[in-house]
């Protein structure tokens, strides 16, 4: 292990339902790996670009890293690139970073998952039988496509509920969301259209934002955003950025050359500083307190928060 990057290598793989696969990853060097908290992602090198996948397995000093990863057919690559991983194989990963955490002081945990958003639940409630939390499941996905549905009834009991269809689970939902204890938090994970729903249903149902939590399965998810102008203050150049276009994108085409690698938000490598004006940062690579310093942007993913940013490019 050197820094945040840690080389594993592959100890087995199994396929966790139609077109997913499970991915168990130990140290190269052997031993225990570093613990992690409770909803964290894995980023790993993917032949050449970086993905993040969230971690499915114990979180504390464990003897492995296991991620599930759906094969995409129209992605960029990087889950055939996991698809493809066999036994024996090295990775190259960063150390888990904490992006979807359970909130200490809820009083219950709601866990909301679509599809394969059921992996980061899985973490939270692997955590949450450690902890003795009071947990609640409602879980969606097409028939045959479910990943981790033993181990979800396992770790929840009979305080999990499974849906195969959109109306059935919208209603149930609905009912749920007005059914639970004051301090209450709701965490959804699924494709950005359900997190939506769930978190226009829990607004309406009087839920304040502080207790709703989602997490998106990075650029897919992204909206194109809103133009903006940014000043590159070393060349003395202004660019436009349309709505649709990222400010990687704007500042390449300029002929400023800027090092990145997943360009999804996730590995950190696009990294630039910020010298005047408000980063809306939609990456998952900086912390809450970088993000609030405004002093650095993932400019792959993240735009202005106003009519223009200045870089000192
Ligand atoms: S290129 Fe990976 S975070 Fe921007």
């Amino acid at each position: 292990m050197t820094g945040t990057r840690i080389e594993l290598v592959v100890a087995a793989v199994e396929e966790a339902a139609r077109a997913v696969r499970t991915v168990r990853l130990r140290a190269a060097e052997g031993g225990p790996l570093p613990s992690f908290v409770p909803g964290s992602h894995l980023v790993i090198d993917c032949g050449g670009r970086a993905n993040a996948y969230s971690l499915v397995g114990e979180s504390i000093a464990p003897d492995e890293y296991a991620i599930s990863v759906l094969r995409v057919e129209d992605g960029a690559g990087g889950s055939a690139w996991v698809h493809g991983l066999e036994p024996g194989d090295r990775v190259a990963a960063h150390l888990p970073r904490s992006m979807f955490p359970p909130i200490a002081a809820a009083t219950r945990h709601l866990l909301v998952a679509g599809g394969i958003g059921i992996t980061p639940v899985v973490s939270h409630l692997r955590a949450a039988r450690l902890w003795g939390r009071d947990v609640q499941v409602l879980y969606a996905f097409r028939e045959g496509h479910g990943a981790h549905v033993d181990d979800v009834k396992e770790l929840a009991g009979d305080r999990c509920e499974f849906f195969g269809d959109r109306a059935g689970f919208a209603e149930r939902l609905r009912t749920v969301l007005t059914e639970q204890p004051l301090g209450t938090h709701v965490y959804v994970c699924g494709p950005g259209a359900m997190i939506d729903s769930v978190t226009e249903a829990a607004t309406e149902a009087g839920w304040p934002a502080s207790r709703i939590h989602s997490e998106r399965f990075g650029i897919d998810a992204l909206d194109p955003g809103d133009p903006f102008q940014v000043v590159l203050t070393e060349t003395g150049t202004t660019l436009d950025v349309p709505a649709g276009t990222s400010l990687l994108d704007a500042i390449e085409g300029a002929g400023v050359a800027v090092p990145n690698l997943c360009r999804q938000g996730v590995c950190g490598e696009c990294r630039i500083p910020v010298s005047a004006g408000t980063p809306l940062h939609r990456d998952l690579f900086l912390s809450d307190e970088e993000k609030q310093a405004c002093d650095a942007i993932m400019p792959c993913v993240s735009r202005a928060d106003g009519p223009s940013l200045e870089v000192p490019l």
